[in-house]
């Protein structure tokens, strides 16, 4: 018996349209799809557009990514998990791993990843990159994330508030992702650096709670959950703007 193949599939940030034609036609050809939860049930939405494009008879089941700090726990979870996929794969099983996004940048499907090469060095992988929440973002907004000779950084925010002003310093455009409850800090970074006429936020793209800010002045004093599932672009210099 052949074996199976296990993909990858980048589902892209929120809009049903904006999946590939590629992740589509894998996701009918899975016959297990394994699909991420968090504690912020942020991706229920993920499950809704598997259920849309799986194919009949798949077996569709969740997997939690909210494992606490302990690292070694956390490894152990993935363990587990590449063991369970590995033996559906040699089975002659397709066995999907969904993402939020790109499955390649800031998303859980990279520890399953290298758990399965732990396991399997040479396990039958196929990635399919999916369209990235910030370039959706971008597209909402109009805002050119790259122009001519202008770098552009991307920052998961729970890094220190720090690393943002050292890169606001750098000049391009910066990615602000993973915003969550430091939403209130980074508008006053901003407001002190004179840059908040020059980023936008958008919150849940393509999903019915869509919130589209351009003006980020209105966010002051706003429930720090409206900072989840978020991503704040910013021209770091004036002459960027469309
Ligand atoms: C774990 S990372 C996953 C990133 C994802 N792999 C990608 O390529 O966009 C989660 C972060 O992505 C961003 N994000 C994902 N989907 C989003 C959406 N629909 N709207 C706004 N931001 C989103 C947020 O910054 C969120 O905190």
């Amino acid at each position: 018996m052949n074996g199976g193949i296990f993909y990858a599939i980048g589902v892209g940030p929120g809009d049903p349209e904006l999946l590939t034609l590629k992740a589509i036609r894998l996701l009918q050809e899975s016959h297990s799809i394994y699909v991420p939860v968090s504690r912020l049930s942020t991706q229920t939405w993920v499950a809704d557009v598997v259920e849309m494009y799986a194919g009949e008879g798949a077996e569709v089941q969740t997997v939690s990514f909210s494992l606490g700090a302990d690292r070694q726990e956390r490894q152990e979870h993935w363990r587990q998990t590449a063991i369970e996929i590995i033996e559906q794969l040699r089975s002659g099983r397709n066995v999907a791993f969904v993402s939020l996004g790109d499955p390649l940048l800031y998303s859980t499907c990279i520890y399953l990843l290298r758990a399965l090469r732990e396991q399997w060095s040479q396990v039958p992988v196929e990635v399919v990159p999916g369209i990235s929440a910030y370039a959706h973002c971008a597209a909402l907004t109009g805002f050119a994330v790259g122009e001519g000779e202008q770098p552009v950084a991307i920052l998961p925010t729970v890094t220190a508030i720090q690393d943002i002003r050292s890169a606001l310093q750098r000049g391009g455009t910066l990615v602000l992702m993973k915003i969550g409850r430091h939403l209130a800090d980074i508008i006053s970074l901003l407001e002190e650096n004179g840059l908040l006429d020059q980023a936008v936020f958008v919150a849940r793209a393509g999903m019915p709670e869509q919130r589209i800010e351009t003006d980020l002045r209105s966010l002051r004093g706003a429930d720090p959950a409206v900072g989840n599932l978020a991503v704040i672009l910013i021209h770091t210099d004036a002459t960027e703007t469309l």
